[in-house]
Order: C-alpha cells, then sequence, then structure tokens
C-alpha cells in the first residue's frame, strides 16, 4: 500500500457496522495477534485448575485465552495424580508424555505409557472412551496434549463426561 493510500485510508470515516466489517475486524485482529501476540508462554502464565476430567494446565485455550496467536488450537498439560476422570470424544489427538509413568484405558484396552512417550487417539465411529491412570504413587504423572479445534469441527465431535476424576470436589 503506498503512502498516499495509507492517508486516505486513516481520513476515511469510520466504516458502518455490517456482517462484511465484521468479518474484516475480525480477520484484522487475527493478523495483529500473530504479527504482535505472545509467542512464548511461561508455566507461570497460566494456573493449575482442577476440572471434571482432573488437574489441568491449559497453555492455548481460545475460550478463556483470547490473546494468544494460533486461536484455533487446545493445548493444555494434564496432572494425573491417581487417575484422572473418564469421557469420551473423537480421537485425532497427540498426547506427548512429559514425565511419569501410567497408562491409558482407550475403549477398554489398557495403554502404558512413559515419560518421552508419544501417545495417540485415532479416530474411531463414536469417538474413543479413555481414561488415565497414574503408575507411581507420590510421584504424579504429566502430559501434554495438542487439539486441533477444526478437527472437532468438521467431525462434529461431542464430548461425553462418564466419570469424574477423584481430585474434582466441585
Ligand atoms: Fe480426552
Amino acid at each position: 500500500m503506498s503512502e498516499g493510500e495509507r492517508t486516505r485510508e486513516r481520513e476515511r470515516p469510520p466504516l458502518k457496522d455490517n456482517p462484511y466489517e465484521r468479518v474484516m475486524v475480525w480477520r484484522r485482529e487475527l493478523a495483529e495477534r500473530n504479527k504482535t501476540g505472545q509467542v512464548v508462554l511461561k508455566p507461570s502464565d497460566r494456573e493449575l485448575f482442577i476440572s471434571r476430567q482432573g488437574r489441568l494446565h491449559y497453555f492455548l485455550n481460545p475460550f478463556a485465552f483470547k490473546d494468544t496467536p494460533l486461536q484455533s488450537w487446545l493445548c493444555f498439560k494434564h496432572q494425573v495424580v491417581t487417575k484422572s476422570g473418564k469421557h469420551r470424544h473423537q480421537g485425532g489427538i497427540i498426547i506427548y508424555v512429559i514425565d511419569g509413568k501410567g497408562y491409558s484405558v482407550v475403549d477398554d484396552e489398557r495403554i502404558d505409557w512413559e515419560k518421552g512417550d508419544l501417545l495417540l487417539l485415532p479416530m474411531k465411529p463414536g469417538g474413543v472412551e479413555h481414561q488415565h491412570f497414574n503408575l507411581q504413587p507420590g510421584k504424579p504423572a504429566w502430559w501434554i496434549a495438542f487439539i486441533s479445534i477444526p478437527i472437532i469441527e468438521h467431525l462434529a465431535s461431542e464430548m461425553q463426561q462418564v466419570e469424574v476424576s477423584p481430585d474434582f470436589k466441585g
């Protein structure tokens, strides 16, 4: 854009709001977040909290944190002290084991994992029911999940809580 065009844009009166302009605003904000948003997230930037599914620590969550780039990703750590809640949703999810040793029960099959492993939740008709267990009493296991929200949308994936984590007191 030339300097003359920029000047004309600055001088233009505000555009009347309409659905097209909302898209323009959204796209401008998206570009701005990607250009200037926080790209290193420290654990201390977020709080660990106890949900029905267990102890979670989100880095990326566009429903809670709207100021980061990559608003189409969920990325969170899960601390498994004894066992998580149990829920069902579609797979297509990558889980990296940061620390500890445990296993997940995925559709009644036990799958063992330990620090350094990558666990994949595959896609299946109706999704996958799963629950995570720690095998080392006194040493919580930690893993981190990376979930693409467009995959959830395109698969019309529901999420159903089947069992609540024993850590949850709500
Ligand atoms: Fe899950």
